[in-house]
């Protein structure tokens, strides 16, 4: 099984780290295909937590080389200070690489971001504010700078004007800002960071191809999720890139028929941080309890996440997007002490039931959920460790997950820690 995507379902959080740590047990790459520092993957094992932004959730075990693909969006100093980070924590990040083709996010994409949201004013996006968006702009506007630009100065030095003409104008004419100094900016890319980014910067195509002609092991780990896809989520409420399995291959370099294996993570209800619609969000006592017992504030921004309930819809939605092959479910052990539990089966829109999304957005604004209620069960579950153990409630809930979107659920989670899961 060569390569193995792992995906968010839904609008993030979902426990990709978690998943991707447990999986690469098996693995040799572990490769992160898209996004930037506005991900927050979280892994606890035995009892220590760890929030990775960029380095790819495999970085804790020895044998894995972690790559950051040319479609990441990576601000140096960032990666520089997450990887001193861990190495105090004991965990070597000596083997990690990037590549040459991902593109630099930028002090005046933190100012861009920051200020097209202030600019938004009630109808923003709710971005992380790191500079994820102007970045990806960026790149599609051919005015990027790469990763391999910090190795030749004078190309770096050559684009960084040219980007700081338009930035400047745009900073100081539209939003009444400071410009930014070129030299600056500069020293810190060319003379403070280039030194440590350099040994990073490897032909990570070229070496996930030659493990692939080996045999070894890839895993190709999404940040974000299907409904935050720049293409199939809830534009514009979504980021700028492309995390569903196809985002995968492009952010990689792999082709589709190496990929055998696509593994959707969705949480057994749904959050979203930040704006835009979500039929089956939750605001009364129960969202608090969601809130509460299942943790849910941003691994990296601290933000409240919305909840609601499960949306099957959505989800079997995201496995035909992305040719979900498995769906491992997170958090089933937040749903414990529930007397009902409400699942998204179908939509009214105006007066009309449809059971799968509407292909417009207006209409999915409008859209209100259909619930099928199932009775909830009691028993703590963060010590199962086997299905036969899960109450048949729980069993029910899944089974129904199973049959709406044929597809099988061969990981449950059941707390936060690496051996908190029962394989079914
Ligand atoms: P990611 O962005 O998809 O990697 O997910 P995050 O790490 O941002 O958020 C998931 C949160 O849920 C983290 O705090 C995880 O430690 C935690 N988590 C993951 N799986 C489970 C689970 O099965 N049960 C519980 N209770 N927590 C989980
Ligand atoms: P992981 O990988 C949840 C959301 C932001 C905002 C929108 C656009 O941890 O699941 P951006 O800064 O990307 O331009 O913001 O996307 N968002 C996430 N929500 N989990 C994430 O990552 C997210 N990364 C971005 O909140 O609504
Ligand atoms: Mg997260």
């Amino acid at each position: 099984m060569p390569a193995t995507i792992v995906i968010g379902t839904q609008w993030g959080d979902e426990g990709k780290g978690k998943l991707t740590d447990l999986f690469a047990k098996d693995m040799r790459y572990v490769v992160r295909y898209q996004g930037g520092h506005n991900a927050g993957h979280t892994i606890v094992v035995g009892g220590e937590s760890f929030a990775l932004q960029l380095v790819p959730s495999g970085v804790l075990y020895p044998h894995i080389t972690p790559v950051i693909g040319n479609g990441v969006v990576v601000d140096p100093a960032v990666l520089i200070a997450e990887c001193q980070q861990l190495n105090e924590r004991g965990i070597d990040t000596s083997k990690l690489i990037v590549s040459g083709n991902s593109h630099l996010i930028m002090p005046y994409h933190y100012e861009l971001d920051k200020l097209g949201e202030r600019m938004l004013g009630r109808n923003k996006l709710g971005t992380t504010k790191r500079g994820i968006g102007p970045t990806y702009a960026d790149k599609a506007s051919r005015v990027g700078l790469r990763v391999q630009d910090m190795l030749d100065r004078e190309i770096f030095m050559q684009k960084l004007e040219v980007a700081l003409r338009e930035k400047n104008a745009v900073l100081t004419k539209v939003y009444n800002r400071l410009s930014l100094d070129v030299n600056e900016i500069a020293d810190l890319y060319l003379n403070e960071l280039a030194p440590k980014i350099a040994p990073m910067v490897q032909d990570t195509v070229g070496i996930i191809h030659d493990a692939l002609e080996d045999g070894q092991n890839i895993m190709l780990e999404g940040a974000q999720a299907t409904f935050l896809d720049l293409d199939h989520g809830t534009y514009p409420f979504v980021t700028s890139s492309n995390p569903t399995a196809g985002g995968a291959c492009v952010g990689a370099g792999v082709g589709p028929m190496h990929i055998t294996r696509v593994v959707g993570i969705a949480k057994s209800y749904v959050t979203r941080v930040g704006s835009g619609p979500f039929p089956t969000e939750l605001t009364d006592e129960t969202a608090d309890i969601l809130i509460e017992k299942g943790h849910e504030y941003g691994t990296n921004t601290g933000r409240r996440r919305r909840p609601g309930w499960l949306d099957l819809v959505m989800l079997r939605h995201a496995v035909r997007l992305s040719s979900v092959s498995e769906i491992a479910l997170t958090k089933l052990d937040v749903l414990s002490g529930l007397a009902d539990i409400k699942v998204c089966t179908s939509y009214d829109i105006d007066g009309v039931k449809y059971d799968k999304l509407p292909a417009e957005q207006t209409k999915f604004q409008q859209a209100k959920p259909i619930y099928e209620q199932l009775p909830g069960w009691q028993k703590d579950l963060g010590s199962v460790k086997q299905k036969s153990d899960l109450p048949k409630a729980a069993l029910d809930f899944i089974n129904l997950i199973e049959a709406f979107t044929k597809t099988k659920v061969t990981f449950v989670g059941v707390g936060p820690g690496r051996d908190q899961f029962v394989p079914l």
